[in-house]
């Protein structure tokens, strides 16, 4: 299984083996991760799964839709130029090493 690194705003990593296919959002939501509420489950309407993936990805990842790009701009922590909502980032095993930086906050 792909292993997929959350990283807390103080640094803290949790690595988790998320099964394929599945999200990034469901991988910590399954785990236990905390920092991901995902308030709507994953249908890209809440902004609650709000990520950062880290900025030395190479890995590839899906084009932004415009849903997820409207709801990007009402998320509580500051969008940045990584920001994407972690039900829209889809595991594969090519994510494998896929890091993502949790936000301040989701709400
Ligand atoms: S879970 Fe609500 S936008 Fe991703």
């Amino acid at each position: 299984m792909p292993k997929i690194t959350y990283r807390s705003p103080d640094g803290t990593d949790t690595v988790v083996d998320v099964a394929s296919p599945g999200t990034v959002m469901r991988g910590a939501k399954l785990n236990n991760v905390v920092g991901i509420e995902a308030q709507c489950g994953g249908s890209a309407q809440c902004g609650t799964c709000h990520v950062y993936v880290d900025e030395a990805n190479t890995l590839p990842l899906p084009p932004m839709h415009e849903v997820e790009d409207d709801v990007l701009y009402g998320t509580a922590s500051p969008r940045r130029e990584t920001s994407r909502l972690s039900c829209q980032l889809p595991v594969t095993d090519a994510m494998d090493g896929l890091v993502v930086h949790l936000p301040e906050a989701q709400s």
